[in-house]
């Protein structure tokens, strides 16, 4: 897939904000999750109650898996000017976000199909560790858009690139 040199490619930008739509249907539908796992291990997996959150999150994976692949593929345009330590804590986020969108749902699944309590707690930790780290990412997103003005967000927007 073709990209222009200062954005990252098409497929990266859409499977990016897909990720976040379905991240926010995993949030809103985790009570019913929560409910049907109290029971689960009487119920099996096989129930219907929270499946919304369960197919969400398994969307995550299977989005996450496909994104991982078009990063080894594609890699990242090159990064603008900043100092040595900004980009290495970029990077180490970045890894940091891709990481745990595989392990959160990998947990999830651990913990529904065996009813294992602490799966389940490893799981919401995990997705504690996540909004944390989100919260990070948006706020430099913001700072690179609106302090360094470094166009950064246009890397990863799909509005084509004017010539
Ligand atoms: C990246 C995707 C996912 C996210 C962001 C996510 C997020 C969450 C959140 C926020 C909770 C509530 C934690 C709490 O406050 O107690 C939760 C609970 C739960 N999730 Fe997920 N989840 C994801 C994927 C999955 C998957 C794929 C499954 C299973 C197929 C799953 C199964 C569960 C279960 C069973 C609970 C209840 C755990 C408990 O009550 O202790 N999740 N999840
Ligand atoms: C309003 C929300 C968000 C904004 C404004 C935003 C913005 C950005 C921008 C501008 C980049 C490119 C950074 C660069 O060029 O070095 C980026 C990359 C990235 N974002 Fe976000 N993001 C948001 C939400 C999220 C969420 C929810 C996740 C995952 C949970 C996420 C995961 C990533 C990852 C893993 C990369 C690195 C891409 C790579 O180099 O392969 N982002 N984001």
């Amino acid at each position: 897939m073709p990209r222009s040199r200062d954005k990252y490619s098409s497929g990266q930008i859409l499977l990016h904000w897909l990720t976040l739509a379905v991240l926010i249907v995993s949030w809103v539908s985790h009570d019913a999750v929560e409910a049907a796992f109290e029971q689960v291990a009487a119920t099996g997996p096989f129930t219907a109650q929270g499946l919304v959150h369960r197919i969400a999150g398994v969307a995550v994976l299977a989005l996450t898996l496909v994104r991982v692949g078009l990063r080894m593929r594609h890699g990242a345009p090159p990064e603008p000017k900043m100092p040595g330590w900004m980009l290495l804590v970029a990077q180490a986020s970045h890894f940091a976000l891709y990481a745990l969108l595989l392990m959160i749902p990998i947990l999830g699944l651990i913990a529904w199909v065996g009813a294992i309590e602490s799966a389940a707690e490893l799981h919401e930790t995990l997705f504690w560790m996540l909004a944390i780290t989100v919260a990070v990412h948006i706020g430099a997103a913001l700072y690179h858009q609106f302090i360094r003005h470094d166009g950064l967000l246009r890397r990863m927007m799909p509005a084509p690139r004017a010539r």
